[in-house]
């Protein structure tokens, strides 16, 4: 038996100390050291559907080809969405973490999930640590969900959940939330890390072979500061992201750590009245309210996992006011905004030194595929501008520090999206196959591409922003009326006097 110590764990990052400080070493939060007991790590033959165990070698080294292959019995849930991002659907007796912020619909999410399994035959349980199980039944009313085959318990203690599992024996357990979770008299508080790892590894361990599939919600704010799924994160098969603009529409979910299939596909829902609705079509639901013509607009053909989505992009320059120019990001990164406005000034002759610039992409969408950077780049252009973008035009590629375009990947299936919605024109790095129905501009560099988004119209209202100094007012080049091919040996956007 290993001798059972005391440890101290960070709240914020889960790292471990053995002596309690001031200051976590790992993360540099202070006054976030818990003292809690070590919980034993699972001796071999442990875990079944999660692949912690041995297979019965008793721990002994095996050579790898003698190893029979474990048969993963995926199970679809019957959300469509879900057993996407799952890649077929749930693993019996693996554990799942689904994480997000309160109030983003996970309770929602799960409910129509554990309905939608015992729609199929097999028997859901739902413990309902937060809500009563009258709450829950008015809340499954409300779905419109069927109410057969699903089980509901609103005892939060672990003891109880776990006699729970022993006698109904149900196929998809859902823990909403694990936060809630205590381990009976005199156990560490609820939500508390100690509480948090010791409840989930308890439940981990009812999961062994033959277990349920379990999910475990865990709520998380936006700088992680509720003890929960980062520490768990570790412990379990898989982790689910469930995120979206809280009074924005649409929900998405990825995979952040899976240990059955891949991770970064991506399920979309609309938020209704009556329940979360899948939208199998990402790129009708995500353009549906846009204003083409509208400088600073312009469409990303982008790739989530295996899907194509097609993504509006805008942007707003402002004048910053003498102040520090501010970048403002929703859905791309800050970091990768401040080098692409690097890249512009230096590239492109796109000055933006004494400006705020807002970058968005619409719906809530996150924005991780480099091959956005192009589309950004075309987007703050197009509003520094004040030259609305062409409409049936995409954008894809990624913009390197020399300000070339490199190449992304599913090039031909980012394509076909677009000539599926109708786009007629994309703009894209060269050497990338040819697709019916769209006509690609190969662009090698920034100043190439600005030039074929700025290309087709005039400024929107006329620039004040830039007044030529005196005696400078000639030989301000007028852009051409259609879009450019290839390489066009025409100067950058910078010479041609679109910027001053
Ligand atoms: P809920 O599922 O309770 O969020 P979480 O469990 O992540 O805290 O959803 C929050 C609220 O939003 C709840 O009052 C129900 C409502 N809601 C809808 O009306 N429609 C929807 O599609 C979703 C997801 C939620
Ligand atoms: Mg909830």
């Amino acid at each position: 038996m290993s001798k059972t110590r005391i440890q101290y764990r960070c709240r914020d990052c889960g790292s471990v100390a053995p002596r309690w400080a001031g200051r976590c070493s790992h993360c540099g939060e202070w006054n976030a050291l818990e003292e809690e007991v070590r919980v034993p790590t699972p001796g071999p033959g442990g875990r079944a559907g999660g692949t912690g165990g041995t297979g019965g070698t008793g721990g002994a080294p095996v050579s790898l080809d003698t190893v029979a292959e474990a048969e993963l019995a995926v199970q679809p849930t019957g959300l469509a969405e879900l057993d996407r991002v799952l890649g077929g659907g749930l693993v019996p007796s693996s554990v799942t973490l689904m994480a997000g912020e309160p109030g983003i619909g996970k309770s929602t999410l799960l409910l129509q999930m554990l309905s939608a399994v015992a729609r199929q035959g097999r028997r859901g349980l739902l413990v309902s640590a937060e809500e009563s199980p009258a709450q829950v039944g008015a809340r499954a009313t409300r779905l419109g969900l069927a109410r057969d085959g699903v089980w509901v318990s609103a005892d939060a203690d672990l003891g109880s959940i776990r006699s729970g599992l022993a006698d109904l024996r149900p196929d998809v357990v859902v823990v909403d939330s694990i936060q809630m979770v205590t381990a009976g008299d005199g156990g560490a508080p609820a939500g508390s890390v100690t509480a948090v790892r010791a409840c989930a590894s308890a439940l981990i361990d009812a999961a062994k072979p033959d277990g349920p599939a379990i999910v475990l919600v865990g709520h998380v704010t936006k700088d992680g500061s509720i003890a929960g799924p980062r520490v768990l994160e570790h412990l379990v098969d898989t982790v689910l992201s469930f995120e979206g603009e809280r009074h924005q529409g649409l929900r998405t979910l990825r995979a952040v750590k899976h240990r059955f299939g891949p991770v970064g596909e991506l399920g979309l829902w609309e938020m209704t009245p009556e329940g979360l609705r899948e939208v199998a079509d990402g790129g009708a639901f995500l353009l549906a309210d846009r204003r083409p013509g509208t400088p600073g607009s312009v469409v990303f053909a982008g790739m989530e996992g295996r899907r194509p989505l097609l993504v509006e992009v805008q942007a707003l320059v402002a004048r910053a006011g003498g102040a520090p120019p501010r970048r403002v990001v929703s859905g791309y990164e800050a970091t990768r905004l401040a080098q692409l406005v690097a890249v512009l000034d230096r590239r492109a002759g796109v000055p933006l030194q004494r400006d705020d610039v807002y970058v968005s992409a619409v719906g809530g969408v996150r924005l991780g595929d480099p091959g956005a950077d192009l589309a950004v780049a075309g987007a703050i252009a197009s509003a520094a501008t004040g030259r609305p973008a062409p409409a049936d035009l995409v954008l894809i590629g990624e913009i390197g520090l020399g300000g070339e375009i490199r190449q992304v990947a599913h090039g031909p299936r980012r394509l076909a999206e677009a000539a599926r919605m109708g786009f007629t024109r994309a703009l894209a790095p060269p050497g990338m196959a040819p697709v019916e129905g769209i006509r690609t501009i190969e662009t090698r560099t920034v100043g190439h591409a600005l030039d074929v988004v700025l290309a087709a119209a005039p400024a929107r209202r006329p620039r004040l922003r830039v007044l030529p100094a005196p005696g400078q007012e000639t030989a301000v080049a007028r852009p051409g009326p259609g879009p450019v091919s290839g390489t066009s040996g025409r100067p950058p956007a910078a010479e041609q006097g679109w910027f001053s």
